[in-house]
């Protein structure tokens, strides 16, 4: 079969096996030109990614095993292909991650699970015991990723299927938006989300899951005592507040980072003597910690449907890429682990972890320089349907959004004629 891109109104529906499975080893490529030299004692050995297939997640499954060489637990919700219909790039990504990661003697384990449910949290469980004792590794995790995408999350309690929506809270948003197929500008009105819109997407979106999946993976003992875990948000700048930060994913953002707290409360009194977060009870806290680290607006198969963000993004690939600041999702997790979590210094003690006022962890610091958003906002201001191509980085934006999917990635042949279930 030969697989072309079928694109509209920015989402792809097919995607194509070997062109992910080169994007994926690139990936593992740059990985292992980046960490290679000694690694900090205390980087992971044994990591659990959930949201492992695609994005911001594959790229620190990525970092955690070709950089570190932790074991993996990888779980993801993809459609797997069949002989006559390809899948979904995740699924093509996850068999590319398993084949790269045995070859190099890595042992890794991936589940095609609804991450929300309790059957996921079991499913895991067994599966870091498994992996954790084929490496001949204690079974005890040091690294939680949780970078989950989700349109929709069913309460493993009550059955309950919530759905996430992007829309502003409180005002109707106005902002344009680019079609990457089409190469049209229109402007796009939203209206405000219903309060139960918003607490819906704060089901899907935050930090509710986070905390289970840390109470189940500590209740099952299997958190080291050096164990991090951190959750991805983006902030970004004012022009997108009205869609993203004050609308009803950022409503689910505020969520996450009220868990981070919450999960640090309880690792901190994780002996039954302290019930609170007193002196003593930080004294007690150990190496555990969660933190929610800012990422940079990047494209994925989530970013590329929310209003402004395409043209945004754009704009701050052409800045960035003059300035020689851009990052893609490897080299921004790159950046976060071994400038971040695993520095010689934070790797033994994780207050050393460098953090901005409220404990984030800034992974943005660069697309947030007032140099960058400056010349990226006057770009903004000056782009036109005519001129989008040329003056600012469409190009950019619609090749990784491709790229995404298995397309337009340099060395695949797109002519010849491939098998959709295997890469
Ligand atoms: N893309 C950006 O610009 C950007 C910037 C900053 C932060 N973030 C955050 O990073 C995180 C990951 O985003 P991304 O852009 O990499 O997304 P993505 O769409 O590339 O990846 C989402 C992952 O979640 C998995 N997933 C979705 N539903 C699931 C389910 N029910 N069960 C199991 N797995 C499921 C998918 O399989 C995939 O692995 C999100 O929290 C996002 O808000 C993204």
């Amino acid at each position: 079969m030969i697989i072309k891109p079928m694109v509209r109104s920015n989402i792809c529906i097919n995607s194509h096996p070997a062109g992910c499975a080169k994007a994926v080893r690139n990936q593992i490529a740059y990985v292992k030109k980046q960490f290679s030299g000694k690694k900090p004692d205390g980087s992971p050995r044994v990591a659990l990614v959930i949201g492992c297939s695609t994005g911001y997640g594959l790229a620190s499954r990525i970092a955690a095993a070709f950089g570190y060489g932790a074991a993996t637990v990888g779980v993801s919700f993809e459609k797997p292909a069949s002989a006559s219909k390809p899948g979904t790039p995740g699924w093509y990504n996850n068999l590319c991650f398993d084949s790269e990661a045995q070859s190099a003697g890595l042992y890794s384990k991936t589940l095609n699970i609804d991450a929300f449910s309790t059957e996921a949290k079991t499913a895991v469980i067994q599966a870091v015991k498994e992996t954790a004792k084929a490496a001949g590794l204690p079974a005890r995790i040091d690294l939680v990723v949780y970078s989950l995408a989700s349109p929709v999350r069913t309460d493993p309690v009550t059955g309950v299927m919530y759905k996430s929506v992007i829309k502003p809270t409180g005002k109707p948003y106005s902002g344009k938006t680019f079609d990457m197929a089409t190469g049209k500008l229109s402007d796009i009105s939203v209206e405000p989300a219903s309060g139960e819109e918003t607490a819906s997407t704060i089901k899907v979106m935050g930090g509710e899951d986070w905390e289970l999946w840390i109470d189940a993976l500590d209740g099952a003992g299997l958190l080291s005592p050096v164990c991090r875990t951190v959750a991805y948000t983006y902030i970004g700048p004012e022009l997108s507040w009205g869609i993203y930060k004050n609308g009803t994913i950022g409503r689910a953002k505020e969520d996450l980072e009220r868990a981070a707290g919450a999960i640090n409360k309880k690792f901190a009194c994780d002996s039954a003597t302290f019930a609170d977060d007193s002196a003593k009870c930080s004294a007690k806290r150990g190496a555990k910690h969660a933190w929610v680290s800012v990422n940079k607006a990047l494209v994925t198969r989530a970013s590329a449907v929310i209003p402004i963000i395409p043209l945004y993004i754009s704009c701050l690939f052409k800045v960035m890429k003059a300035k020689g600041l851009h990052e893609g999702c490897i080299e921004q997790i790159t950046r976060l682990f071994r400038e971040r979590l695993y520095t010689p210094e934070a790797a033994s003690d994780p207050k050393k972890t460098l953090v901005d006022a409220e404990g984030r962890i800034r992974i943005d610091d660069f697309e947030m320089r007032d140099d960058v958003q400056q010349a990226t906002a006057a770009l903004l201001g000056t782009i036109t349907e005519e001129n989008i191509m040329t003056e600012a980085d469409a190009a950019g934006f619609k090749h990784d959004f491709l790229e995404a999917h298995g397309f337009d990635v340099a060395g695949v042949d797109y002519e010849i004629d491939v098998a959709p279930d295997t890469i």
